[in-house]
């Protein structure tokens, strides 16, 4: 019996639950912050030196990089210096759109993996816009900074803790930009609705959801190398998460008022896509790791949640989800858009008919359409029509580089810094730490170090 006891009450100490009541005590796995090195402070709301010309150079031009070279064409004040990739072919094309331009070609680097490097240590260049595969983008990054120029990566930004540290410690080090290119925080729901968000009308935000939704059996062979395939086979967890996560990150006002904790995640067995491979390669693909569908569940410091999926082989369609709970009305954007609203938190003005205004259903059409109109965001409204023509994912694409350029030339802060990076990409890791430990509750690190709660609210400068 007495042997029993003391057994029981080591398991108790080792899972620490021996006070459940004590947060600091109660079973998390615990992720290390990294000491600020000495002199270095955080780059919450950097701003550079105005750049009235913006001189950028682009390294990786498969399906993504390209498009977003011709949509900084369409931006005034921009000059493209060089074109980098792997492949030559990839240079040449992307070279000769801007030739048919009437624009005027741009220096190419191709070859092999390390060419890069020579782009980054040009002396005539600002900007490096980074879209190569998953592996290559911190790498990139760090040393695009220190070779003094600003950059801006692809999603996912980084896929390890050592390449998010890196990231950070290089950015506050060399006060350089660095920033995340998530295109999908500028769609127009997500704008108009943050911009609901902070004018109150939805109340406080208590919950949040987002996905990646997307069957990618079509663009599996198109990747360089089978690198997205590769990586998925190699790494359980939510691979993708930034789409999902960083629109709802930005209506909970995260490090910037409030900040994310701790995750757990759930996944399933992996059935898609090792059928995918069989089909494609002939042969049984053992132990692929990530699982068809992944849940993970976020508890944030000021007692929020947010849900975030990732699934990209079922037949099912596409969607980030985007699902705003708060306590006055709620958005949702997949797979239909619609808000619902408490009837007292609406202007009469809108609707003669209050019958209309349910909150347990989505408001009318109508009144959808109206209110979408009153809160557009401040930074869609010069540029809506242009973003629409120029397009990229219906023309978010093009509003995310317009606002990047936009706060270059004029030294603003950028709408996303590193940390946004760091808290969006930190899923990856933590993710799978998670859950090769049967869903156990990992931290998630405060990466500004300490200044979570300095700056108040998601600004976007003008
Ligand atoms: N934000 C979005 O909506 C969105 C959409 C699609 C892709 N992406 C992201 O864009 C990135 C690229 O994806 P993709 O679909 O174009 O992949 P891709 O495989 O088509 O293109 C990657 C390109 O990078 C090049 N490359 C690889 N390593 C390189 C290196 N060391 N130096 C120079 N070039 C190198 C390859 O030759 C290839 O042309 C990924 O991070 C992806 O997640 C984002």
């Amino acid at each position: 019996m007495k042997k029993f006891i003391l057994l029981f009450s080591a398991c108790l100490l080792l899972l620490g639950c021996n006070n459940s009541s004590n947060k600091e005590q109660s079973f998390l796995i615990k992720t290390p912050v990294l000491e600020r090195p000495a002199g270095q402070t955080d780059v919450l709301e950097l701003r550079a030196e105005p750049l009235p010309v913006v001189r950028v150079a682009f390294i990786g031009l498969g399906m993504r990089g390209p498009g977003a070279v011709n949509r900084i064409t369409h931006i005034p004040g921009v000059e493209i210096i060089a074109l980098c990739d792997v492949e030559q072919k990839n240079t040449e094309k992307v070279n000769k759109m801007l030739e048919e331009r009437g624009l005027p070609k741009a220096q190419e680097f191709y070859g092999d993996t390390s060419v890069w490097r020579k782009v980054t240590a040009l002396p005539n260049v600002d900007l490096i816009y980074v879209a190569t595969d998953w592996k290559s983008h911190a790498k990139i990054g760090v040393q695009a900074m220190n070779d003094g120029k600003h950059v801006a990566i692809e999603v996912p930004a980084a896929m390890t803790m050592d390449e998010i540290w890196a990231l950070i410690n290089t950015s506050e080090r060399t006060r350089k930009h660095c920033m995340q290119l998530e295109n999908c925080v500028y769609d127009f729901f997500e704008l108009t609705t943050l911009n609901m968000v902070q004018q109150g009308l939805l109340g406080e935000i208590i919950h949040g959801e987002g996905a990646y939704i997307h069957g990618l059996q079509p663009y599996w062979d198109e990747y360089w190398k089978d690198w997205r395939m590769d990586f998925n086979k190699t790494h359980r967890g939510d691979v993708y998460p930034t789409h999902g996560l960083g629109p709802v990150c930005q209506a909970m006002n995260i490090h910037r008022g409030d900040k994310m904790n701790y995750l757990v995640s759930v996944d399933t067995k992996a059935i898609g896509n090792p059928a995918f491979l069989k089909k494609r390669d002939g042969q049984e693909v053992d132990n692929f790791r990530n699982g068809d569908h992944t849940n993970t569940l976020i508890s944030t410091e000021n007692g929020k949640s947010i849900l975030i999926e990732h699934n990209v082989t079922s037949p099912r369609p596409y969607s980030r989800m985007y699902q705003l709970t708060g306590e006055k009305g709620f958005a949702n954007k997949y797979p239909v858009e619609g808000y619902a609203l408490s009837s007292e938190n609406l202007d009469a003005s809108l609707t003669k008919n209050h019958e209309d205004l349910n909150a347990h259903q989505f408001i009318p059409e109508n009144i959808r359409k109206a209110l979408m109109e009153e809160y557009k965001h401040p930074i869609v409204k010069d540029i809506e029509e242009q973003a629409k023509q120029v397009g990229g994912h219906g023309g978010m694409d093009f509003i995310m580089d317009y606002r990047l350029v936009y706060c270059l030339q004029k030294g603003l802060a950028l709408d996303m810094d590193v940390y946004d990076l760091a808290e969006w990409c930190c899923l990856i890791p933590l993710t799978e730490i998670s859950l090769d430990n049967n869903s156990a509750p990992v931290e998630i690190p405060d990466f500004t170090r300490g200044n979570w709660n300095r700056v108040q609210g998601v600004k976007f400068a003008l």
